[in-house]
């Protein structure tokens, strides 16, 4: 991806959600303030004007995600069905006693934000590329920090996780841990993907769980989204962030195996593919 400016498929993540915000019945999926913090986010950060988010806050706007959904089938109510998922993973660790949740390739996420104030004894940490991380940082700032709320701004492609979260004080890699790799795996060069799995096994405690999002890989070897497979790629390869990693579903419980992980996908809480994506959840 390009290294210099913030991340368009974050972006495009988020003004996706503020639509969804006014398409019927996704109130019930989406979890509760999301629209309205992704929203503040948008304009805060700079990422987008306020005449653009209220645009995309418009019935209107459905039906253009949706004509674009022909490419990819089901993906634009997918987006919600992805924020649900990683944040009812983020609750129920919670409850089950984590301490410390990590959201890697966080884009404008709202999640760390929204929830550091409700759970004020669990640190949240969000790492992604400087250039997008600053300008959420601006973002974050004028809506107010949060003292349980870090944010990292760091190439996970050039330095290794254990090293970036070896410089943060309040860190704990003992701490029962929930990691949150939402959208970002297809982006990671292989083997990066693999490292960063053996990596989050190293930095997290006993009872972490990690869950994630990945496309499946096709019969040509390519990920796989279906009949425009081929369109697809090359629209995300010409917009500078090309999908690089995918991964069979049956080849999954070997791979976290070896890194020290094991797939409970029981605990996925959902139909397991929503789109494009397959979500997944592994625990230590
Ligand atoms: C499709 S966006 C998803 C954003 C967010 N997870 C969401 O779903 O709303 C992918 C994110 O991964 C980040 N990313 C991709 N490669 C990265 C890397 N090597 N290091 C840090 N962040 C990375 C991008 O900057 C971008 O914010």
């Amino acid at each position: 991806m390009r290294k210099d400016k913030p991340s368009k498929t974050a972006r495009k993540v988020a003004l996706n959600i503020v639509t969804l915000g006014v398409k019927p019945g996704m109130d019930k999926v989406l979890p509760p303030g999301i629209i309205e913090a992704t929203e503040e986010l948008l304009i805060a950060s700079g990422a987008a004007r306020a005449t653009e988010v209220s645009l995309y806050h418009s019935r209107k706007m459905i039906s253009v995600h949706a004509a674009f959904d022909w490419m990819m089938p089901g993906q634009f109510e997918a987006f919600g069905y992805r924020k649900a998922f990683c944040e009812h993973q983020v609750r129920e660790g919670i409850g089950a006693g984590a301490t410390q949740v990590l959201v890697l390739g966080a884009g404008y996420d709202t999640l760390g934000w929204r929830l550091a104030p409700q759970f004020t004894g669990v640190n949240f940490f969000e790492i992604d590329h400087p250039a997008t991380s600053r300008i959420k940082a601006r973002g974050i700032e004028r809506m107010g920090g949060k003292d349980n709320l870090h944010l990292l701004a760091e190439d996970l492609g050039k330095r290794k996780l254990l090293d970036i979260l070896s410089d943060v004080e309040s860190w704990d890699q003992t701490a029962q841990t929930i990691i949150i790799a939402e959208g970002l795996l297809m982006y990671l060069p292989p083997p990066a993907p693999r490292e960063l799995f053996d990596q989050c096994a190293a930095i997290a405690g006993t009872r972490s769980r990690i869950a994630f999002t990945y496309i499946g890989t096709g019969a040509d070897g390519r990920p796989d989204v279906g009949r425009w497979t081929g369109l697809v790629l090359w629209i995300l390869r010409a917009g500078g962030e090309p999908w690089l990693w995918s991964i069979r579903p049956e080849e999954l419980g070997g791979f976290l195996e070896e890194s020290g992980w094991t797939n409970a996908p029981e605990l996925v809480g959902t139909k397991d593919k929503h789109g494009v994506e397959f979500f997944g959840i592994a625990v230590k």
